[in-house]
């Protein structure tokens, strides 16, 4: 039998598969150790009210003959399309039909699964440290070409240091594709409009197509910073947009997302000069490897898009806001450099000098219990740094801030 060889070219475990291993080993180890997780970014807050009223409401719906629902559309019922484009986009004056929005069980199956529509030989640009799924999906595919010193062939890597604010940089060269995350995964830093403004001017300038990970928008709090690519004129030119409500609204255990592409969205292959329209590709993609969001849970989902589901949100936002507060502030305290947890729940910090990422995490989890996530496994340049996150309870975030200050 012949297997995708790439699995070969790919490391061994997923991050977050390899850290909670770790942790359950410890666990078994130190059975009695009070251990405070603030490593993947899960969220622990309950759903909101309102979603829990709708899901309630629809099961009831599903019990009844007369308004049990089947199979749904691949790309998600009118009703929520229409509330996210409304909501999400017309509010700000981004120009976002519902017919552009695909709902879906997730961001990070949607960036993966979006692969699914480029070919080989792309140059793809990929920040470093990055959200690991764009990176191995792009190598699973066989997109990324041969591995080739720390990288691979096809990627071009653009690296957010210090000296850069954590930003991804304008390349020289063209690329054919670029992965943008902002608020970031896992530095925490957003970008601001002169930033995105930039990027959708190299992209329509090279013909790159942007593919823009929103999933942490509903953290922005300060001015300046679009909360869609959408904002920059001519955005709906060349960028996707992928967005989730699992940070928004605690759905990390019930699955809904979206992800919009424009019909405006063209792409001509290297071969032909004849457009495509990506839009028309991922419907393809979509209604045969997707049979779409459960009825009960897209309708949880247009529940938060009421004022009393804003509201609900917006609470539990601010939540996990100062839980990043009080991480990043005890780190401050202690002459940490930090970046993040003010736009995002990812605090984003400097190990002491003469440490690996992995062993400050495991200095935490060893001596304060503290879980968190080692830079390096977010790229190379994530070397030196540590993620933790604000998505913990507060009162375990207040605790875990107090052993912090025994550092
Ligand atoms: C993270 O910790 O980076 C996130 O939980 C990853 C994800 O959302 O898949």
């Amino acid at each position: 039998m012949l297997i995708n060889s790439h699995f070969g070219d790919i490391k061994e475990t997923y991050l977050f598969s390899e850290i909670a291993k770790r942790v359950n080993d410890y666990k078994a180890a130190n059975p009695t150790a009070d251990i405070i997780r603030l490593g993947i970014g899960d969220v622990t807050q309950p759903l909101p009210p309102v979603a829990i009223q709708a899901l309630h409401e629809a099961v009831d719906e599903m019990a009844r003959a007369e308004t049990f629902r089947g199979y749904g559309p691949e790309q998600g019922y009118d009703f929520l399309r229409e509330a996210i484009a409304v909501h999400d986009f017309k509010a700000r004056g981004c120009d976002i039909e519902p017919d552009e929005i695909f709902v879906s069980d997730g961001a990070k199956s949607d960036t993966a699964n979006f692969t699914d529509l480029f070919g080989d030989g792309n140059i793809i640009g990929i920040s470093n440290p990055v959200y690991p799924v764009y990176l191995d999906s792009n190598v699973l595919a066989g997109h990324a070409g041969s591995p080739a010193g720390d990288g691979y062939q096809n990627i071009r890597y653009l690296d957010c240091l210090e000296e850069n604010g954590f930003k991804p940089q304008i390349p020289d060269g063209r690329l054919d594709i670029v992965y943008l995350c902002s608020p970031n995964n896992p530095s925490g830093v957003a970008l601001t409009r002169d930033d995105l403004k930039k990027w959708v001017d190299y992209a329509l300038a090279n013909k790159t197509l942007i593919l823009y990970d929103a999933a942490y928008e509903s953290f922005i709090r300060e001015d300046g910073i679009p909360h869609s690519i959408y904002e920059i004129p001519e955005a709906r030119k060349v960028a996707v947009e992928f967005r989730s409500f699992s940070k928004t609204a605690g759905f990390t255990g019930l699955r809904c997302a979206y992800t919009v592409v424009p019909k405006t969205l063209e792409v001509t292959m290297s071969d032909s000069s004849k457009p495509l329209k990506l839009h028309a590709m991922w419907l393809r993609r979509q209604t045969t490897k997707f049979n779409g969001v459960p009825y009960i849970v897209q309708r949880a989902a247009a529940a938060l898009y009421t004022p009393e589901g804003r509201e609900q949100i917006r609470k539990t936002i601010d939540l996990y806001l100062e839980n990043a507060k009080t991480i990043r502030s005890v780190f401050e305290e202690k002459g940490f450099k930090v970046w993040g947890g003010i736009n995002s729940p990812y605090v984003w910090l400097k190990v002491p000098e003469g440490m690996t990422s992995w062993q400050f995490f495991d200095e935490l989890l060893h001596r304060y219990h503290i879980v968190g996530t080692p830079g390096s496994g977010f790229g190379t340049r994530g070397e030196g740094y540590f993620r933790l996150t604000g998505f913990g309870s507060p009162e375990k975030t207040r605790e875990a801030a107090e052993r912090l200050r025994r550092i």
